[in-house]
């Protein structure tokens, strides 16, 4: 037996032949960066958000930096940020000039929450930057009613959505990576800013190339932060399949479910009106290393996420809270291990998967048993 943790590419097969042709047009075109493939993808991309903006950048990174500058967050400025997250969504926070301030999240759906957001609160806190993690929208719109700008960092939800609501489009601004392995991943980097704040859009717009409008005049110090064509018109490819891949993605975590997973591992808590993206499959267990060994012994890709959090990263020493003041990143930190996840996982593998779980949970002297929730 052989599952991996991702299978990005068996998705691609059909659509190949497509993707080289639209490569070649480009080529043959010879305009390679904000082009027609760029303004199509943009325009493509806000209409499936439900969004009135798109503004296609770099990657997933810049799109964050640029977006919080677009929002007015300025040097001296507070961003609350999970601490449970991948590194990117606190470092473009200073890379924007501000301070990340670190909040929790809640152990069940590993997003923050307006109560742990509130607890970070000062006078100078600026933004609220919400992370969907994993593919799991956060609950934006109760963050938002906290009355502060708020950024969704949606680099893992592409289809994901909350009340019918498109992920990426629930707040003020929204970001997406569109990194390789992404539910929507390019051929390369590339990244992508959204909003319906006509000023918003404006300045963001101006950001990415390096703060002018014309290309002339220069009003602000900027970025080179552009998508290019290429990626563009795979990624116009590739959009009409996004749903059907997460219908793939949902259909595999509902396998997981009726294969009886919640007997051997904690499995992430769905929010009330969240249809998530499930770009990662992550569980928890107090042995999490050890079933990770186990998994593989038994041919079964697994692997933790962010096992140091983000305030220990020595990057983040000056932003770092108190030790004990993160108890649920402390704990997700150390229990976290994401299982096979693609939109290709069959019912088959998703059962091969909890009977190696079983497995090993009847081979352990002391036996992994379920943590309690
Ligand atoms: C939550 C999150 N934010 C931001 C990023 C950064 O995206 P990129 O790698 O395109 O810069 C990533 C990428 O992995 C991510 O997972």
């Amino acid at each position: 037996m052989s599952i991996p943790l991702f299978d990005t590419d068996t998705p691609l097969n059909p659509l190949r032949d497509r993707i080289r042709d639209r490569v070649v047009e480009v080529l043959e075109r010879g305009v390679y960066v904000l082009g027609p493939e760029v303004r199509a993808f943009e325009s493509e991309f806000a209409a499936y958000l439900g969004a009135r903006h798109v503004i296609g950048v770099g990657n997933g990174t810049d799109a964050i930096t640029i977006a919080l500058r677009s929002l007015g967050v300025r040097s001296g400025d507070e961003v609350v940020v999970p601490s449970f997250t991948f590194y990117a969504s606190a470092e473009a926070i200073v890379n924007a000039g501000a301070r990340p301030v670190f909040c929790d999240v809640d152990p069940a759906t590993r997003n923050i929450t307006p109560d742990t957001v509130r607890a970070v609160l000062t006078p100078a806190t600026k933004a609220v930057l919400a992370v969907d993690l994993f593919g799991c929208p956060a609950p934006v719109p109760e963050i938002r009613e906290l009355g502060l700008p708020v950024l969704e960092d949606a680099a893992q939800a592409a289809g994901a959505e909350l009340n019918g609501a498109r992920a990426g489009a629930l707040a003020d601004v929204g970001t997406f990576s569109f990194y390789p392995s992404k539910n929507l991943g390019a051929f390369g980097d590339g990244g992508a800013i959204v909003t319906d704040d006509d000023d918003v859009a404006d300045l963001a717009r101006s950001l990415r190339f390096h703060g002018s409008r014309d290309k002339r005049t220069f009003e602000f110090v900027g970025y080179n932060s552009r998508l290019d064509e290429v990626q563009a018109a795979i990624l116009r490819v590739m959009l009409p399949e996004l749903d059907g891949w997460c219908e793939g993605r949902r259909a595999a975590a509902r396998a997981y479910a009726q294969a009886g997973i919640e007997e051997y591992v904690t499995p992430p808590r769905v929010p009330a009106h969240a249809s998530p993206a499930w770009h990662l499959y992550v569980v928890t267990h107090p042995h999490a290393e050890e079933l990770i060994a186990g998994l593989r012994e038994r041919g079964v890709s697994a692997r933790a996420y962010y096992r140091t959090p983000l305030p220990e990263q020595s990057a983040m020493a000056p932003y770092a809270a108190g030790p004990g003041s993160l108890p649920a990143t402390d704990e997700l930190s150390r229990t976290n291990l994401a299982l096979p996840m693609s939109p290709v996982l069959s019912p088959e593998q998703a059962a091969d998967v909890v009977a190696a779980l079983a497995a090993i949970s009847a081979s352990a002297r002391s036996g992994p048993r379920r943590q309690p929730v």
